[in-house]
């Protein structure tokens, strides 16, 4: 596989994954990047699209925020700034296909393609970042630094995480094609070397512990009622015994209610339901568009022509079985799992050739979610 020079995925998966950075010159050889930096300041113009110019004067780091217009970009100096726009993913179709190289890792961990630009001699400082991170060389040249420093002390005041003290352990420049893989906490710092320099983070989340735990509780509180998980009733005291404080939260009490939080419990499929829920949560800034609307006749019918798309912005993934969209359940038959899987990896699926019973069953599906602007069909 180009992408990772001599490694194969499974070899890149023990011996770097997680654990060292790796430098792969010529992973994407004439690689130039998907846009230039004019449709990259186009994008930040934007509704929706997360992006933030970093500019440096002396030692002072301001961060703003977009959308912007170009007004905003006509008043920024030749050099010390950069432009990061974030979820480029979900506005240009050939970032798909440059994702999908990274199919070695699973979905459920993408975050997604950020792109900056900026002009020579400019960076966003030294830094750490939570995120695996696959850095990719579009046009022009960057020079990175990396450390596997534990001085993590920040520059106090600044609006980003910049690191106080950071000691260079190796240095690479990379040039179009090239990419170097960090880990999380892997400290680096990129200056641009050219005035076309364009780098392609293609980043991967790791849910907080914290966080998990957190969003799972929910969960688990919107589910129990549903599922009746838990097999309480309302609390009892017949054994009721005269207190002599009134004030009191007697032992009894928290023992009753202790025993009754203990008969809350959850298996792994509800784990995996709430997985399936939570990593295809759209983010919040990601606003679909919904179809115009057809019949599901005339869906059926376009289904057995044509090839459906995953929509940009959609998360598809599944466990077992079990099928989830952009945050909700996909009820999905027996018939038409191995589809829909297809769906789910390659991001596209073509059933033309298949009968007419898995186009009704596809369409029964998947209808809604078309509707809805989730899925898409492809042009031509
Ligand atoms: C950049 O592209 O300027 C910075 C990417 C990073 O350091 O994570
Ligand atoms: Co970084």
């Amino acid at each position: 596989m180009q992408l990772l020079n001599n490694l194969t995925p499974a070899q890149f998966l023990a011996d770097y994954w997680q654990k060292k950075p790796l430098l792969i010159r010529q992973a994407i050889p004439n690689f130039k990047g998907l846009l230039n930096p004019n449709e990259l300041a186009g994008l930040a113009c934007e509704d929706n699209v997360p992006a933030r110019i970093i500019q440096q004067k002396k030692d002072q780091w301001t961060v703003k925020y977009g959308p912007f217009d170009e007004a905003d970009f006509a008043k920024l100096p030749k050099r010390d700034w950069t432009l990061l726009v974030q979820n480029v993913n979900h506005y240009l179709p050939e970032a798909a296909d440059l994702l999908a190289l990274f199919s070695f890792i699973p979905h459920a961990r993408l975050d997604d393609l950020m792109v900056s630009y900026a002009p020579a001699g400019s960076g966003i400082g030294a830094h750490v970042d939570s995120y695996d991170v696959f850095l990719l060389q579009g046009a022009g040249k960057r020079n990175w630094k990396i450390s596997a420093q534990n001085d993590l002390n920040l520059v106090e005041g600044a609006p980003l995480k910049i690191l106080q003290n950071f000691e260079t352990e190796q240095e690479w420049t990379l040039q179009a094609g090239d990419m170097l893989y960090l880990p999380p906490q892997v400290a680096h710092w990129g200056v641009s070397a050219s005035d076309d320099c364009m780098t392609y983070s293609i980043g991967f989340r790791a849910a907080k512990r914290q966080e998990l735990t957190h969003e799972f509780l929910n969960y688990l509180q919107d589910h129990l009622e549903q599922d009746n998980v838990r097999a309480d009733g309302l609390y009892a005291d017949a054994d009721l015994a005269l207190q002599k404080h009134p004030a009191e939260i007697c032992d009894n009490m928290v023992k009753k209610v202790s025993l009754m939080l203990q008969s809350l419990t959850w298996d792994t499929n509800n784990v995996a339901d709430f997985l399936g829920q939570y990593l295809t949560e759209p983010k919040l800034d990601v606003v679909f568009t919904p179809a115009p609307k057809i019949s599901k006749a005339e869906f059926t019918k376009r289904l057995a022509a044509k090839t459906l798309l995953l929509s940009l912005k959609s998360q598809l993934l599944f466990t077992h079985n079990g099928f989830y969209l952009n945050g909700e359940k996909l009820v999905v038959p027996a018939e038409i799992i191995e589809a829909i899987k297809h769906l789910a990896d390659k991001r596209y699926l073509n059933i033309t050739a298949l009968q007419a019973n898995i186009h009704t069953l596809c369409s029964d599906s998947l209808f809604e979610a078309y509707l809805a602007g989730y899925v898409c069909f492809k042009h031509g």
